[in-house]
């Protein structure tokens, strides 16, 4: 394990898990930990090894964590590279198996979830039916405003035929888990609306609401049932400001949960 990330680990799990309200998921992957072919596309099986460290700490330590992903932006064509979905799917059945392993006789045991990326039809599908019930959430990325510096990104927002535009995955991912039967749910992993960090006096202003508020609308119209902004600080998506952490007028459209 790298001492910086494992320091940085201590100190979030310390400062913000203990002494909030809140409960923390999070994600364990790194390209690291896989082999990556010519083509970009990772060869094998996800090792484990340091993720279990990372979590057995974790848990000794008396840390609640909700959930633990196995992510990040690996599934359909990915963002730098991808795996396959029948891979992640037993990727996932090893990390299902280790939460088994680690906290055995704790009373409350954190979901797995996966893949924390964007929605992509054909993997998604296999993805589920593959890892079976190891899977309890399916985590669905969001960026469906593209990128932050779009001429038309204040059109876009204010565009209700365009906000529709963004139940297609949701009902999709509905669909897809009705009819592989099994008891995964599906969340909303990551969602800032833009990628690249947003824009700056539109993503953190008061404008943004009309994209806000109207997701996790629509996200719970087709049974999501957890929405993860992205960020609480940092980007131009933050709900604090990232210099005086006043909150910004998102911040006031959170409900009570933090993740
Ligand atoms: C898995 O990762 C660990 C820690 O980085 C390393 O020591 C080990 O050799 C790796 N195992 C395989 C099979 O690559
Ligand atoms: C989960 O779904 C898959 C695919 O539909 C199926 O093969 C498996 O039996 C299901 N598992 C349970 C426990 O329902
Ligand atoms: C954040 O605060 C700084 C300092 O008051 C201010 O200049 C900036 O405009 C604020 N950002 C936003 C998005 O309101």
């Amino acid at each position: 394990m790298e001492m910086l990330l494992f320091s940085i680990w201590i100190l979030i799990t310390k400062s913000y898990l203990m002494q909030s309200k809140c409960k923390g998921c999070v994600w364990v992957e790194c390209t690291k930990c896989r082999t990556i072919g010519l083509d970009g596309t990772a060869i094998g099986p996800w090792n484990s090894s340091d993720a279990e460290a990372l979590i057995r700490y974790t848990a000794n330590k008396g840390y609640i964590i909700s959930g633990w992903e196995l992510g990040n932006e690996l599934s359909g064509n990915g963002i730098g590279t991808s795996v396959t979905a029948k891979q992640y799917a037993s990727d996932t059945i090893s990390l299902q198996n280790l939460m088994q392993k680690i906290y055995v006789g704790f009373q409350e045991k954190p979901i797995v979830l996966g893949p924390g990326g964007f929605y992509d039809a054909n993997w998604f599908n296999e993805y589920v039916t593959e890892s079976s019930n190891a899977l309890q959430a399916m985590t669905q990325h969001i960026y469906n405003l593209g990128p932050g510096v779009d001429a038309h990104l204040v059109e876009k927002i204010l565009d209700p035929s365009y906000l529709d535009g963004g139940s297609q995955p949701f009902r999709d991912i509905q669909n897809i888990l009705k009819k592989s039967g099994n008891s995964t749910v599906a969340w909303v992993g990551e969602a800032g609306g833009a990628y690249n960090s947003g824009r700056n006096l539109v993503t953190n202003a008061f404008v943004f609401g009309f994209w806000y508020l109207d997701q996790p609308g629509m996200a719970s119209m087709y049974d999501k049932k957890t929405y993860c902004r992205q960020t609480l600080i940092g980007g131009n998506y933050g709900l604090l400001n990232t210099t005086t952490f006043v909150p910004n007028p998102d911040y006031y459209r959170q409900g009570s949960r933090c993740c």
